[in-house]
């Protein structure tokens, strides 16, 4: 039989959006560190970084930060599919649901940058309806004034955002934007690659991201956290999980084997943030613990902490709700894909592997 590789390795396509160093922890956004660009610059800069391939002139930047600020409002029709949801359905259903239903007649081959911009525009106003929506309040209509990440704050909370908060989650936002041909991004590439539409290959792609071994994690990191509670619990609890054979949450890569470059982005971001909280004390114990412990009981598997392990430091340091933390993390990768969307439509093959039959033969 076949080892299952999960296509581990695989070329399956070139790309000039971004580069995943595994082995030295490099991720470059189009040339630059996704690093720096996370302090430096802002979402919509490196939105149009990744968009259209160069950084924008200030000009450029007015025009694409008026446009998508232009799109923030839900189509009446997905208001009306939102009203119409049941309450027992997850946020990352309700925003595949309605992201798929903004798939009109104007979304056919080929995909272009215009309705990557609708989609990344509505993204937050869809879950932060949505969220006001379960907890039986008004939704906060979108502030024209404020930008992207601002913005999205402001929706969540109906008040002025601090600095800070914005600063943060306009890191994590910019970090995880995109990263190479990841579970999700392969989804769309392959949706599209039938010549089918933004729509269709987004939706294909929230569906992956939905699952806790890409995008779900996040969340299972506090509940990590939560559990352990205290430093003397951390080794304890660490090893009964690890010798129950269980994973531990916002550990480990497919890509990366050392530290990932975000992680230790968002750790900088979530300390400056905290400070001296006493949760990301723990947090930070609790890595160093987990590391040491899975290189006993993992030895050269080279597990480290990933991406998610902070971010669940700064999303909660900028107090969004921990049911959000997977949405934020698509509001933010909504870039990623319809960058890779876009380059999959302008040189583009039907993707089409084969499978190793084993089953049985007939015999005659
Ligand atoms: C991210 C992840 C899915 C990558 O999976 P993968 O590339 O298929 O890695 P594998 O499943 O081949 O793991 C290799 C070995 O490390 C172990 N391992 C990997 N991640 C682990 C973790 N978080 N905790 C404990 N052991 C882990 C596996 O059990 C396996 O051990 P084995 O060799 O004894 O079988 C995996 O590391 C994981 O499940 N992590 C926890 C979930 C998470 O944080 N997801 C967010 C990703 S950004």
């Amino acid at each position: 039989m076949l080892k299952v590789t999960g296509l581990e390795g695989v070329v399956a396509g070139e790309t000039e959006i971004s580069l995943v160093d595994g082995e030295k922890g490099h991720l470059v956004y189009r040339g630059h560190w996704a690093k720096d660009l996370a302090v430096h610059h802002t979402f919509e800069e490196v939105a149009y970084l990744l968009l259209y391939g160069t950084m924008p002139t200030g000009e450029e930047l007015l025009r694409f930060k008026k446009a998508l600020t232009g799109k923030r409002e839900l189509p009446e029709h997905a208001k009306a599919v939102l009203d119409a949801l049941p309450n027992d359905m997850e946020m990352m259903s309700v925003l595949r649901t309605v992201v798929s239903a903004m798939g009109t007649s104007s979304y056919g081959w080929e995909p272009t940058i215009e309705q990557a911009m609708t989609v990344t525009a509505v993204i937050p106003t869809i879950i932060t309806y949505r969220y006001h929506q379960l907890n039986n309040r008004e939704p906060v209509k979108p502030n024209l004034e404020y930008d992207h990440v601002a913005n999205y704050l402001y929706m969540l909370t109906g008040k002025e955002p601090s600095e800070a908060h914005i600063k943060a989650l306009s890191a994590y936002m910019i970090l995880t934007m995109e990263h190479g041909m990841n579970a999700s991004t392969f989804s769309g590439r392959v949706v599209l690659s039938t010549q089918s539409d933004l729509i269709s290959a987004v939706t294909g792609a929230i569906g992956a991201m939905k699952g806790p071994l890409h995008g779900g994690a996040p969340s299972e990191v506090i509940a990590l956290l939560d559990a352990i509670n205290t430093k003397e619990n951390a080794e304890p609890w660490i090893r009964k999980e690890l010798e129950a054979g269980r994973r531990l949450m916002g550990f480990g890569h497919r890509v990366y084997k050392t530290y990932d470059p975000r992680s230790v982005a968002l750790k900088t971001v979530a300390q400056e943030l905290s400070g001296k909280d006493p949760w990301l004390d723990l947090a930070l114990y609790v890595e160093e613990t987990a590391i040491r412990l899975l290189d006993e009981y993992k030895p050269g598997r080279k597990l480290y902490s990933n991406v998610e392990f902070y971010a669940a430091a700064v999303l909660r340091a900028v107090e969004m709700p921990s049911e959000l933390y997977t949405p934020t993390f698509t509001a933010s990768r909504i870039i990623g894909w319809t960058a890779h969307i876009l380059e999959q439509s302008k040189n583009n093959r039907i993707f089409r592997p084969k499978a190793a039959y084993v089953g049985k033969i007939p015999n005659k």
